[in-house]
């Protein structure tokens, strides 16, 4: 396991840009921490690393919002509001991780239990104060 802390939101976003680099397509990330632990930021840093001009924004009444324009596709799935599990079969996200193109993060992925492939990479994130967070990495 690979433990990080970031004492800026900047440094959180380096760290999503880091793992960007790593990406090749088919991934699915899940990210898991309370609210305000850095998971968006760290989207944005994912999204910037790809190469995405777009502002990410926590797609929370929509479940799910897609970027091109990156090297590779970034689909962000914010389960926070997510109340019944056929509304995340809906999305048809299976669809979208067996494309080469595209890489899937997923908010609060502890929602998605059992559904999210064996493959899928966890990051966990903790508020450790206003200006520390804890990113650590599970395979
Ligand atoms: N080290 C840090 N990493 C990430 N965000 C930080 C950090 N320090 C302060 N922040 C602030 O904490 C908030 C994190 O919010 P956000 O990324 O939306 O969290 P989440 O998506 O987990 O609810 C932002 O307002 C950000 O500016
Ligand atoms: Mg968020």
């Amino acid at each position: 396991m690979k433990k990080i802390i970031t004492k800026s939101s900047q440094e959180t976003v380096k760290c999503g840009q880091n793992l960007a680099k790593k990406l090749r397509g088919g991934e699915v990330i899940g990210l898991i921490g309370e609210l305000g632990s850095g998971k968006t930021t760290f989207v944005q840093g994912l999204a910037k690393g790809l190469g995405i001009k777009d502002r990410i924004l926590s797609p929370t009444f929509t479940l799910m919002r897609s970027y091109q324009g990156g090297k590779l596709n970034l689909c962000h799935v914010d389960l926070y509001r997510l109340d019944k599990p056929a509304e995340l079969r809906n999305l048809g996200l299976e669809e979208i991780w067996l494309k080469h193109e595209n890489v899937v993060v997923i908010e609060w992925a502890e929602k998605a239990g059992e559904y999210l492939p064996k493959t899928t990479t966890f990051i966990h994130f903790k508020y450790k104060n206003e200006k520390l967070r804890e990113i650590s990495l599970k395979r």
